[in-house]
């Protein structure tokens, strides 16, 4: 299989006392997804620098760094030298989106961009030939166990579109209420790698979530046209 599905579990749905133990349970997933929350660009407070340093001492799986904070240009900085391995930050918060893109890759680490669910692909024009990861919210980002919005699929069809016609070949990240019953469609529209948080974390068997996840979104793959 050239692409495959790859799947990460948002720890905003883990349980934070125990996230050693809720890192463990997620060993069979590509990234470990880490959501940051400056409770300003989003109506919620959550995890800092520190939390990315404390999963990178007891996980081997790849961070996944998704800054929902206003002021990207001057805290990536901070989620470099904490280690993460993909930094996306908002491109309605960011001031120079390419400087920022270049501090990230200068640190080593892979560059993502994130849009809301009311911004448009065309935001991507300029920047996507320099990205590894674009990631489409499907939803109001802020707060796990969402409703998947609809119109994410179209939105995944045009990114899509924009990398064939760029001849470029970034991630395509899927944020906010994905799981097995909808991985499918929304893989077929576009998207390979899918981020899960109560859809894994709701789970007893965290490991059986994503093989589930997984194995839907796969079905999605063999579906594109
Ligand atoms: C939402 C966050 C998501 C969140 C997804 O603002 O960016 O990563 O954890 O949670 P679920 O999968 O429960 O919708
Ligand atoms: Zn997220």
């Amino acid at each position: 299989m050239l692409e495959d599905v790859l799947i990460a579990p948002s720890i905003l749905s883990a349980d934070i006392a125990n996230l050693g133990q809720d890192l463990e349970a997620i060993s069979t997933a590509d990234f470990v997804h880490v959501d940051v929350m400056d409770g300003h660009f989003v109506p919620n407070l959550t995890f800092g620098p520190n939390v990315v340093k404390a999963v990178k001492r007891v996980t081997s799986i790849p961070a996944d760094v998704h800054l929902m904070i206003s002021n990207p240009d001057d805290m990536v900085g901070l989620y470099l030298e904490a280690g993460a391995d993909v930094v996306t930050f908002h491109w309605e918060a960011a001031t120079h989106a390419h400087r920022i893109v270049s501090a990230i890759h200068d640190a080593g680490a892979k560059a993502g961009i994130s849009l809301n669910p009311a911004t448009p692909v065309s935001a991507l024009d300029a920047i996507i030939e320099d990205l590894d990861l674009v990631l489409i919210m499907s939803v109001n980002p802020g707060f796990g166990g969402q409703c998947f919005i609809p119109g994410t699929l179209r939105k995944l069809r045009q990114v899509r579109a924009l990398c064939a016609e760029r001849g470029v070949n970034p991630l395509i990240e899927v944020d906010g209420g994905v799981g097995a019953a909808n991985a499918a469609g929304i893989v077929e529209a576009g998207a390979n790698l899918l981020v899960a948080g109560s859809a894994v974390y709701g789970k007893q068997d965290r490991a059986a979530a994503i093989a589930e996840i997984r194995e839907a979104g796969r079905s999605g793959l063999t579906r594109r046209a």
